[in-house]
């Protein structure tokens, strides 16, 4: 009879390097993520995880590692704010990815008015919202976003994160040979109506 390999020995032969080096070849944009602590300190961290989940309802969500001195700010408050970087704002990714006191001091930034948390000044997008859920992601936690408001600028340059470096995007064009097979890519809206940019 074959024994299933107990969870302990999966661990202990998972290659944990290979398997960063494989997520990281996933690229990402970068987001500052923010929130509201205690007596209202301002609460911020950089995080890839950001991803959309739903249109209707509007929700998005990121991944927080659990042993984050922010996470209790962000169990407590119940609103957070998204902030998508662009390619000018890489010094800012590497200020919200260190640990300090005070990471807001210098930053510009707005308090928006739908989660009362600071959205960065010329963000290329942000996402303000309420929490709709955490959910257990191992050494993270999930948490899904209802997104109260967005903007977005019309133009600018999106911070790329890929094999554990920063890039930029090398072209705003659609990729040639797309173009060249399949014509222009023209998505139309789902049923005529797109809840992210309807009025
Ligand atoms: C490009 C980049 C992406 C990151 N993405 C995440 C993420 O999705 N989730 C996370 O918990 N930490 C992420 N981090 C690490 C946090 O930003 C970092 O641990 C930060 O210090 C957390 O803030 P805190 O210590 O104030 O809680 C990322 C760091 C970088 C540079």
């Amino acid at each position: 009879m074959t024994s299933q390999p107990s969870l302990d020995e999966n661990v202990a032969t998972f290659d944990r390097r290979g398997f960063r080096n494989a997520l990281a070849s996933f690229p990402t944009g970068v987001t500052v993520i923010s929130t509201r602590g205690e007596q209202g300190g301002l609460v911020g961290l950089t995080a890839n995880s950001f991803t959309s989940v739903s249109l209707e309802p509007p929700l998005v969500q990121f991944s927080l590692v659990r042993r984050s001195p922010s996470l209790s700010a962000f169990e407590r408050s119940g609103v957070f704010a998204v902030s998508v970087l662009t390619i000018d704002q890489a010094a800012l990714s590497n200020k919200f990815a260190t640990p300090a006191e005070d990471k807001w001091r210098g930053v510009d930034y707005v308090i928006g008015e739908a989660s009362g948390c600071p959205v960065i000044t010329g963000a290329l997008a942000a996402f303000e919202c309420k929490t709709h859920a955490f959910h257990d992601g191992g050494d993270h936690v999930i948490i899904v976003g209802y997104v109260l408001r967005f903007e977005r600028l019309m133009v600018g340059e999106p911070l790329l994160f890929y094999r554990g470096s920063y890039r930029a995007m090398t072209s705003d064009n659609e990729f040639p040979d797309y173009a060249t097979r399949n014509g222009p890519r023209i998505v139309p809206p789902l049923n005529g109506f797109d809840p992210w940019t309807a009025g």
